[in-house]
């Protein structure tokens, strides 16, 4: 795990956007794993802006997005396919058919859950994935008790998830479908590279235990600790409650990827 604190949000965000930027130089046909959220929606704007500006091309790019809810189809404004289009897809150009996210309105969601799965096999794997975290520990929809071996599937939804998503959902509870489908935690773990990016105080407390608690289904974000190739993006308010500060600034003062990324030779 590499751990990397900004000084405030938008240098988190700036920095996640140069970890894409960056995959997406280095493979141009990159099958990246892209995340949802208010965290994202900053990051996928930096990335909007460099497509304008500096001609960044999405036109080889695959991605698999990590989660939908389930019984909301893609013109449903809360739907994550809702986001992602407005967001980014129809800001770039990405080619359409190459944009993937379940398919919440499917009448099988288990048989949409594998299908989606075998398309991330056939896509060759994930070359980069995008997290967010949930206040309580979630990635992607993996909820508190999901295996570590867990694949793509539906599931229930914590209450705390329905509670903390309803903002978006008028702020009505019952408004929020409370199933999903999401990678598992197996599937983001077989991502050839994964970045975690969480901003804010209210998330400070989960976050030390992601980073330095011991790897639990309680808290599904830990598992990435047994990823081979994790860095994880903080601002200061997040990494409030990490107690193992020195260890982390002297990786950070040390490790040319870190060092390499603070600068913005590629912007
Ligand atoms: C949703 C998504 C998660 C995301 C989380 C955090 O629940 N399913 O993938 O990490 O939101 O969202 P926010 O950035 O809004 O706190």
């Amino acid at each position: 795990m590499k751990i990397l604190i900004c000084p405030d949000a938008a240098s988190a965000r700036s920095v996640a956007a140069r970890v894409l930027k960056r995959q997406i130089a280095k493979k141009p046909s990159s099958v990246l794993g892209l995340a949802t959220g208010r965290t994202m929606e900053a990051i996928y704007q930096l990335l909007v802006t460099d497509h304008r500006e500096k001609n960044l091309d999405f036109s080889s790019v695959t991605t698999f997005n990590l989660d939908e809810y389930v019984g909301l189809d893609g013109l449903h404004e809360q739907s994550y396919r809702y986001y992602m289009d407005k967001y980014l897809f129809s800001q770039v150009n990405i080619h359409a058919n190459r944009t993937h996210i379940p398919n919440g309105a499917a009448l099988d969601a288990n048989a949409e859950a594998d299908a989606y799965e075998t398309a991330i096999t056939q896509a060759g794997g994930i070359d980069l994935q995008l997290l967010g975290l949930g206040q309580n520990g979630h990635i992607g929809f993996n909820e508190p008790l999901s295996s570590q071996r867990c694949r793509t599937r539906a599931v229930t939804l914590a209450q705390i998830t329905l509670e903390q998503n309803s903002e978006m959902f008028g702020g009505n509870q019952a408004h929020v479908p409370s199933r999903a489908i999401t990678m598992g935690i197996a599937t983001i773990l077989e991502s050839h590279a994964a970045l975690l990016v969480v901003t804010g105080p209210a998330k400070a407390d989960i976050v030390a235990q992601v980073i330095e608690e011991p790897v639990t289904a309680m808290v599904p974000g830990s598992a990435l600790q047994f990823h081979p190739s994790c860095l994880i993006v903080l601002d200061e308010d997040a990494a409030s409650s990490l107690c193992g500060r020195s260890t982390i600034n002297w990786q950070m003062a040390h490790d040319p990827e870190l060092t390499g990324l603070v600068q913005d030779h590629d912007d």
